[in-house]
């Protein structure tokens, strides 16, 4: 395939990702983020305030390269959402559309960003645990919601991501025949 036909390649997949996401998103019953830490603590009054108070704030991703990417986002967006609408150069980022089911949104935090997140549910827990290169203040992207008071936070994309669809995928196709 040449450079241009790659290109071109590259493109229509990240519009029909973008598309895709943007369906989903819509035929949620609740956006992800109200479903999480939002309602978890503060009850439902807040969280239709907090979304009526929409505000922007500004996100660093340090990607695997090296280099840093800096967005305007909304408060009440995932950073999934965030790595989707702006089209953000994070290669596999994302790949369940934040149904929980890839880890492939694993993302390194801060420790005083971190503290500030708040709980983790154990299905996110149980889907950190397949993801490659966990730390102590690693969490899954679709799972975090932009708030005010995260305004200006550096989040680490980790050198390696795993997909636990695909990686189950290998292992059921290299597991022994049952006898
Ligand atoms: Fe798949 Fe977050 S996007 S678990």
């Amino acid at each position: 395939m040449s450079a241009c036909a790659l290109r071109v390649f590259l493109q229509r997949a990240a519009v029909m990702r973008k598309a895709a996401h943007q369906t989903f998103s819509q035929t949620r019953a609740f956006p992800q983020c109200v479903t999480g830490s939002y309602t978890h603590s503060r009850g439902i009054n807040t969280l239709t305030n907090s979304l009526r108070a929409e505000e922007k704030v500004t996100v660093h991703f340090l990607n695997r390269d090296g280099k840093r990417i800096s967005v305007k986002a909304l408060t009440g967006e995932s950073l999934l959402d965030i790595v989707v609408n702006h089209d953000l150069d994070i290669d596999g980022f994302g790949a369940c559309e934040g149904t929980l089911a890839c880890s492939t949104c694993h993302l390194i935090f801060e420790e005083a960003v971190y503290k500030k997140l708040g709980p983790i549910s154990d299905e996110e827990m149980d889907m950190l645990d397949l993801a490659y290169g966990l730390t102590d203040t690693s969490r899954l992207g679709c799972q975090v919601c932009l708030r005010k008071d995260l305004d200006g936070m550096i989040l680490r994309v980790p050198d390696v991501i795993s997909d636990a669809r695909v990686d189950s995928e290998k292992e059921s196709s290299t597991a022994p025949p049952k006898v």
